[in-house]
């Protein structure tokens, strides 16, 4: 029993302490969870129960682009809970039609029909239902370094060590693994440009030696996985590679898409044209929880014939969809894709030079106002501090070290197995990129100190 008597008198202390003991950590061990009690958030900034504020330097899950209370988009919210709340996804609405509208005017061209559901995982399990309808084939070919969502199908996706957990019955069938593309820590121990793009042509011999490939779905950055940039060959080749043997493309732009990278979605950078494209987080900030699954005509017409055996209640849920119309005017009004591509030159000289710095730090790599920070034990080796074990072991992990150092100075940074992935909201100043730097700089000495010799 949780003795407060009176809710309206919760003290912070109270309410970390009720969240703790009645609620689920997520991803974690649940001893020694102490979820901070945010009160409120504004800008670029959350602010804790004592008044304390916290620089937001990974946007929360990356994910609140427009930083927090946008008014637009609170005042947009009210609006369509004062318009209509809620009805069926057999119904059209307006916010349906003025969000359907308004994504042609971002979306890369060629995705014209839109599923629309509740979260990342939810539009990536859409994905993998279309293709595999649309195709009549099964598998899915996903890369190691990889997270597509918790749920059966996108868990099955995902290569990264949250999958572990489910192996092999909590996940679906049908989902095999190619190796990344990572220039830093190539898992086929090449070199680029001397290597040909040979993680590509690995896939091709992957469809040519298995059967039933319906579909490859490519974070085309890796995002929680390390901010890993495929050199520009790669994604225009897995488009050619999809052409030639029937093989669907999905990007999974939940993390990428909505500016994070400089451009609306991270594929615009080399051109291509998914066949389908997933995306979720910045699509309305966060302020409100959709995913969208955006397919092209041509899966589109398979179905005028075809049953589309998919769907939610919640569904094109109104409440999700007018917010999102007005999070893509503001990120228009206010120029944050253009802002993300002009700010990434001064975050890319702040990276480098804490590569120059510290020894920990073995790489840098990003795009727009999405970076990682990658700490070794070893330049030479490049072996890092903690490895996917130790994190599923919950073994104390160098970088949590220092974030959780950064949070008591008043900076929150996502941290992931041995590296950072800074990226604030796209509205963040140049002091805001210093403050959050400085904090990262004052406790990366503590990797340093670990460095072999
Ligand atoms: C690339 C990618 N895909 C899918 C997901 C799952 O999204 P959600 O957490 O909204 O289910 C995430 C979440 O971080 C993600 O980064």
């Amino acid at each position: 029993m949780i003795g407060v008597a009176n809710p309206a008198r919760l003290t912070s202390e109270d309410i970390t302490e009720i969240t703790r003991q009645t609620n689920y950590g997520t991803w974690r061990f649940q001893k020694g969870w102490k979820p901070l009690h945010v009160a409120d958030a504004e800008g670029c900034w959350l602010i804790d129960g004592a008044g304390k504020r916290y620089l937001d330097f990974s946007s929360q899950l990356m994910c609140v682009n427009l930083g927090h209370k946008n008014p637009r988009v609170v005042e947009s919210i009210a609006e369509q809970a004062r318009e209509l709340a809620y009805v069926g996804p057999g119904y059209a609405t307006a916010a349906r039609a003025r969000l359907s509208q308004k994504l042609s005017e971002v979306l890369p061209d060629g995705l014209t029909k839109f599923f629309f559901a509740t979260s990342g995982t939810e539009a990536n399990e859409a994905a993998f239902k279309i293709a595999r309808m649309y195709t009549g084939k099964t598998k899915i070919i996903s890369r190691y370094r990889s997270y597509h969502g918790s749920t059966a199908a996108s868990i099955a996706a995902t290569g990264d060590p949250r999958r572990w957990a489910m192996e092999p019955g909590g996940k679906s069938a049908g989902f095999i693994f190619a190796p990344e593309t990572n220039c830093y820590d190539c898992p086929i121990r090449h070199t680029y440009p001397g290597c040909n793009i040979a993680c590509a042509d690995y896939i091709e011999h992957m469809i040519r030696n298995e059967s039933d490939v319906a579909a490859i779905i490519v974070e085309p950055v890796v995002g929680t996985n390390g901010v890993l940039v495929p050199p520009k060959e790669y994604m225009p080749r897995l488009r050619q590679i999809c052409d030639k043997h029937g093989v669907l493309l999905i990007a999974d732009e939940v993390m990428t898409g909505w500016g994070r990278t400089g451009r609306w979605f991270a594929v615009d950078h080399w051109g291509v044209k998914p066949d389908i494209l997933v995306t979720a987080k910045g699509i309305t900030s966060a302020y409100v929880p959709l995913g969208l699954c955006a397919t092209t005509s041509r899966i589109a017409d398979h179905f005028e014939e075809h049953y589309f055996a998919h769907g939610h209640t919640y569904e094109a849920h109104p409440m999700t969809l007018g917010p999102a119309v007005a999070t893509i005017e503001e990120m228009q009004r206010l120029r944050l894709v253009e802002r993300a591509a002009e700010l990434e030159p001064y975050l890319r000289a702040k990276v480098e030079a804490l590569k120059a710095k510290h020894p920990s730090v073995g790489d840098v790599r990003g795009l727009g106002l999405f970076f990682a920070v990658e700490l070794v034990k070893n330049r030479g080796t490049r072996e890092r501090f903690n490895s996917m074990r130790d994190k599923v072991a919950g073994k104390p992990l160098v970088v949590d070290q220092i974030a959780a150092k950064m949070l008591a100075q008043g900076v929150t940074i996502q941290a992931w197995i041995s590296h950072f992935v800074i990226a604030p909201p796209l509205i963040v100043t140049k002091e805001e990129i210093d403050y959050g730097i400085a904090a990262l700089d004052e406790h990366l000495g503590i990797a340093d100190a670990l460095v072999e010799a």
